[in-house]
Formats: C-alpha cells, sequence, structure tokens
C-alpha cells in the first residue's frame, strides 16, 4: 500500500517542478501562474506559494530523490530551486519585485457580445456574460441546440435561487438579454465575439474567415481554444491584431479563470480590452503566449496523465483519488476530474503537450488511449475512470 505522503510525492511534487520550470523558462509570471491553479482549477494555493511554504530545499531534495529512482528528467530539480536556496529566496520575493500592473482599461466600447457553439462550454460562457449584464447573441447549429443553452443556464439559475441566490426576477431578466439565432449573420453587431465549438482547426479556420466577413469592423474575435494555435486563427482573418484567446475553465459559471492569449499580432488595445472585460465579468485575467497548454493545461495534464501511470502500477483510483484531496486539498481527485473534463478531451490535450514539449514523460498513459477507445469519455458518457451509471 502507498501511503498518502507517497502518492503526493509522486504527483503532486512533479508539478510543483514544472511550475518552476515554467516560471524559470520567462513563460509566466510568479503571480500568474499560482492565479491560474488557484481560479482555473481550484485549488487552495498555487505551487509556487506551495514550495515557499514546504521550502524551496525540501522541494530540490525530495525532488532529487526522486530522480535518482525515475531517472525521469521531468523529476529533475529545476535549477532556480537551487539558486532561490542559494540566494535565501522564495517565490513571493520573485513576486514582490516584479511588482503588480497597473488595472486594465476598456479601450474599444464593448456592449453587445457573441458566442459561437452550444456546448458546455459555450452555455457556460453565455451565463457569464448575460450575468454581467452584456446582451448576447449566441450562434447554434439547430433550435434544439439553442434551446440546449437557455436549458442549461436556467438549470444553474433554478438551483441558484432553491438555495437563495437569486430570484425568479433575476433569472427573467438575464434570460431577456439572450438572443438565439441558428444564423452567423446575427453577429454583425456585435462588439466582442468568443467561439467555443469543437477543437477542430479546420472548422475553426472556416468560421474565422466568416466571422472576419461578418463582424463589424473593430470587432474582437476571440477564441476559448485550449489547445489550437490562435496565430493561425487569427491569420484566416484581415484582422489578426483583433484576435485573442479567452480560455476560460469548466463549468465556466463557477472557475473564475480566464487565460488571455495574445499572438505576436494582438494588439495592446485588443489585450488590454479583453483583460478589462474579464475583470468586469469578474473572473480572473492571466496573461499566456500561444503555446499549447498554456499555463494550466500545462502543469495539470501531466499531473493527471502521472496519475493514470500511478494506476497502471496497482494503485487504487479512489486511494489517490482520496489521498490528493487530502495531502494536496485539491477540490477533486484526478479521476474525478478527468471524468468531469472527458477523457476524449484530455487525450487531445495530453497528445498536444507531448508532440509540442517531446518530453517522454508526457506520452499519454495506455490506459487514458484505452478509455477512449473504449468509448468510457467520463460523466458524459456515464463511465470513465468511475462508474456513473
Ligand atoms: N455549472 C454551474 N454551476 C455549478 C456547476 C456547473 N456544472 N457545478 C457546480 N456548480 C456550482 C454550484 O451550484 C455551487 O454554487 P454556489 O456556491 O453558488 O452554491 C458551486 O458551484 C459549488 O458546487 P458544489 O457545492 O455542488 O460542489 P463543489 O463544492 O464540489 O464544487 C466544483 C464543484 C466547483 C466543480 C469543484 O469541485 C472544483 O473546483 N473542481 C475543479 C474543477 C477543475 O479543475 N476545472 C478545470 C478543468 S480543466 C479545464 O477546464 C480546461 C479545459 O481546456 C479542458
Amino acid at each position: 500500500m502507498t501511503s498518502s505522503e507517497q502518492i503526493f510525492n509522486t504527483l503532486v511534487l512533479p508539478y510543483l517542478n514544472h511550475a518552476v520550470r515554467t516560471y524559470e523558462s520567462g513563460y509566466a509570471s510568479v503571480s500568474d501562474i499560482d492565479a491560474a491553479m488557484r481560479f482555473g482549477c481550484g485549488y487552495p494555493k498555487g505551487p509556487l506559494t506551495v514550495v515557499d511554504e514546504i521550502g524551496a530545499a525540501q522541494v530540490r531534495d525530495l525532488l532529487a530523490a526522486r530522480y535518482a529512482e525515475t531517472g525521469d528528467h521531468l523529476h529533475e530539480p529545476a535549477g532556480l530551486l537551487d539558486k532561490l536556496v542559494a540566494e535565501n529566496r522564495t517565490f513571493a520575493d520573485e513576486a514582490a519585485a516584479a511588482g503588480e500592473g497597473a488595472a486594465p482599461q476598456l479601450k474599444h466600447d464593448i456592449a453587445k457580445v457573441g458566442v459561437v457553439g452550444t456546448g458546455t462550454m459555450a452555455s457556460g460562457i453565455v451565463q457569464v456574460f448575460a450575468q454581467a449584464g452584456y446582451e448576447v447573441v449566441y450562434v447554434g447549429r439547430g433550435q434544439d441546440k439553442l434551446d440546449g443553452v437557455v436549458g442549461y443556464i436556467t438549470k444553474n439559475l433554478d438551483r441558484a435561487i432553491a438555495k437563495g441566490k437569486g430570484t425568479e426576477g433575476d433569472k427573467d431578466a438575464l434570460l431577456g438579454r439572450l438572443t438565439g439565432s441558428t444564423e452567423r449573420e446575427a453577429l454583425g453587431g456585435v462588439d466582442i465575439v468568443v467561439e467555443a465549438i469543437a477543437e477542430d482547426l479546420e472548422l475553426k479556420l472556416e468560421l474565422f474567415r466568416d466571422l472576419d466577413r461578418i463582424c463589424k469592423p473593430g470587432a474582437i474575435l476571440a477564441t476559448t481554444t485550449s489547445s489550437l494555435p490562435i496565430t493561425k486563427l487569427g491569420e484566416a482573418t484581415g484582422r489578426p491584431q483583433d484576435v485573442i484567446g479567452m480560455h476560460f475553465f469548466n463549468p465556466a459559471p463557477v472557475m473564475k479563470l480566464v487565460e488571455i492569449i495574445t499572438t505576436s499580432a494582438t494588439s495592446a488595445d485588443v489585450d488590454e480590452t479583453v483583460r478589462a472585460l474579464t475583470a468586469n465579468v469578474g473572473k480572473v485575467g492571466v496573461s499566456a503566449g500561444d503555446r499549447a497548454g498554456f499555463i494550466v493545461n500545462l502543469l495539470l495534464f501531466p499531473y493527471l496523465n502521472d496519475a493514470i501511470k500511478l494506476a497502471e502500477g496497482g494503485e487504487e483510483l479512489a486511494t489517490i483519488d482520496a489521498a490528493i484531496k487530502e495531502t494536496a486539498g485539491f477540490p477533486m481527485g484526478p479521476f474525478e476530474l478527468l471524468d468531469v473534463v472527458g477523457n476524449d478531451v484530455s487525450l487531445a490535450i495530453q497528445k498536444e503537450l507531448y508532440a509540442e514539449f517531446g518530453e517522454p514523460g508526457f506520452e499519454p498513459a495506455a490506459t487514458l488511449v484505452a478509455k477512449v477507445e473504449a468509448g468510457e469519455l467520463g460523466r458524459k458518457t456515464g463511465k470513465g475512470f468511475h462508474d456513473y451509471s
């Protein structure tokens, strides 16, 4: 039997190391890395704060012991850990030295928001904007899909009302701000479109070409893709300066994070406007560059993949789930979360990370591949790692 502490060392230490390396590489700031994991995954503390709390020397030594066992480069302690120990510095010191930026301002007027898509993410995003008082035009492929969005939002609002949060009047007002359409032309007058259709590059390229034709000049075109190159979507339009990523998390009405992804062509005004808009809808924005995984998925999915590999070694799923919740305080164990995200989505993300970084340790776990082949995708199919039938 593996103890909870061993499970923590096996799964959480490499995640902490990966967070340190992500900061060390200059990809994101200390505060954005920590905010990303707190607000995107509901973790009680960001990974770099956890390193400070455990102590960089202790984290380095535990990783070194693990590296000696596995020889896996991902377990080799990040060089920055040594440096911090030698200089008696912490990540809190690094964050303080970087300073806080000024609050972002809206550089474009945003009154009307468009959303393309009718799946779980799109429905949640429609709710987020309407809840914040924006008029929302959402576009789907059929009336039944449009009705599904209203059904999703109504269910969430009814649940909130039952808990004494909000009234029937609030619900009616929110639903009154929604306009569904099966025609993309309905997006002609919106100030920003957030696209949340299937993760398929050809589909998205076709959509962005069409949005470029339909949307008024100056309208911002945002995508909530988690794995496709936003630069390519921008290049499909005549306005790459107005194209940006707004990566929401599942469930979008609850998770407070939005990763804001700029390409080298995105204008500073569009970036600032989207950061201000994110704050206006009550979310926390973090900035990252156009690279597979951004911050959260880069740190989250290798950990989930490692959990599957640990289970392949004979550890019980429920034991791993419980140990992680107990030792790390994460709101869900890895297998509970995999089932919420969907094994198909997780496999696609893990494949992207493996392709981008070429780390042998990122190779998708065999069981994840097998689950997808067997159609055991998680809660949405009634069975994933756990059984929901
Ligand atoms: N839609 C809307 N609201 C929901 C919801 C949903 N699907 N699920 C839960 N809620 C609301 C509840 O109504 C409740 O609201 P209240 O606080 O106003 O009463 C609140 O969320 C908390 O819900 P519960 O008390 O029922 O349940 P929990 O306390 O267990 O919280 C959770 C649920 C917020 C989902 C929590 O388990 C959590 O934070 N999980 C981690 C989720 C995560 O890591 N997401 C990121 C996945 S990766 C991703 O999305 C990236 C992509 O690219 C794949």
